[in-house]
């Protein structure tokens, strides 16, 4: 059978909402596509773990202590299951973890920002968790089913840290002038970056990963879920937004105007130039030859088995 054949049975297959396994046959681009769309997530768990292990020392109590160190916990694992998927498709996880380190590969441009305070720790599990599981559960129907399996364990698990967010949130909206300001506070920092978390506008035309429907749905639609969502949610606990301001349609729906989105920020970090980029690498590079020993001893013969 031709390529061209070959692509035009897999093209049907997956405009009649088929799914593909990780041996089966498929073109070149989809699988460099997938590769580097669950690279790009599992390298994002990775790092997300990176600015909530900063905020575990500002726990105010040992319970909120123990329950971010278990969200951490589910964040690594979350990326370890996506490495694994990712090296079916044919890059190692070490290359992957070099390529992480090093600066050549991506990760969530949240994940780029510094942290302050528990303020934003109730911003991050709330409003940022909530808005990759807008994007994780849209992903749930995704054509890759290896990737969609991963992520089904992956959104329950993120259905928890966003309760637990949710759950900070509320303590912090409805104690002291000094909790409300606190959150305030995090909000107008961590509110740009939330909006560029969905990406510019799909270029529905070009985006490969939407023809193949590896991913099912467009950035615009996605942060528009998400507006509709958590917008009304803010506003009920008497917090404010700052630029962009959402503004409520005739319609009810919540809208930002691309115009209003200042994207520089945004195309910083894509040139890794972002406010904690450098420092992150850096961590995440030195606990990655930390931790060499451990792989070495694993990945010697047991010799000293009877
Ligand atoms: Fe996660
Ligand atoms: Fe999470």
């Amino acid at each position: 059978m031709t390529y061209e054949a070959k692509l035009g049975g897999f093209a049907d297959h997956i405009a009649q909402g088929g799914k593909v396994e990780a041996e089966d046959w498929m073109p070149d681009d989809y699988r460099r596509g997938v590769l580097k769309f669950i690279e790009m997530h599992a390298n994002s768990e990775i790092m997300g773990a990176l600015p909530e292990r900063e905020c575990l020392p500002m726990a105010p109590t040992l319970r909120r202590k123990m329950s971010l160190a278990a969200k951490i916990q589910d964040e690594v694992g979350h990326a370890q299951l996506l490495y694994r998927v990712a090296e079916d498709l044919g890059k190692s996880r070490d290359a992957m973890y070099q390529d992480l380190v090093n600066g050549r590969s991506k990760f969530h441009n949240v994940f780029h920002y510094p942290v302050f305070h528990w303020g934003d720790v109730a911003i991050i599990g709330w409003l940022i968790d909530g808005a990759a599981l807008v994007t994780q559960a849209a992903l749930l129907d995704s054509s890759y089913a290896p990737y969609t399996r991963v992520l089904k364990r992956i959104c329950s698990e993120e259905q928890l840290h966003l309760r637990h967010g949710e759950h900070i949130t509320m303590e912090l909206a409805s104690g002291t002038q000094a909790q409300r300001d606190m959150f305030q506070d995090a909000l107008n920092r961590w509110w740009l970056p939330i909006i560029h978390f969905f990406g510019p506008k799909s270029n529905v035309a070009k985006d490969l990963l939407l023809r193949w429907k590896v991913k099912t749905r467009t950035n615009e639609d996605l942060r528009q879920e998400f507006l509709d969502r958590y917008v009304p949610k803010v506003l009920e606990l008497g917090f404010s937004f700052p630029t962009p301001v959402p503004t409520r349609a005739e319609s009810g729906q919540w809208l930002i105007k691309d115009e209003d989105i200042d994207w520089d920020p945004l195309d910083a970090i894509k040139r890794n130039e972002g406010p904690e980029t450098e420092r992150r690498l850096t961590t995440r590079r030195d606990i990655y030859q930390g931790h060499r020993w451990v792989r070495e001893v694993l990945a010697e013969p047991a010799v000293h088995a009877a």
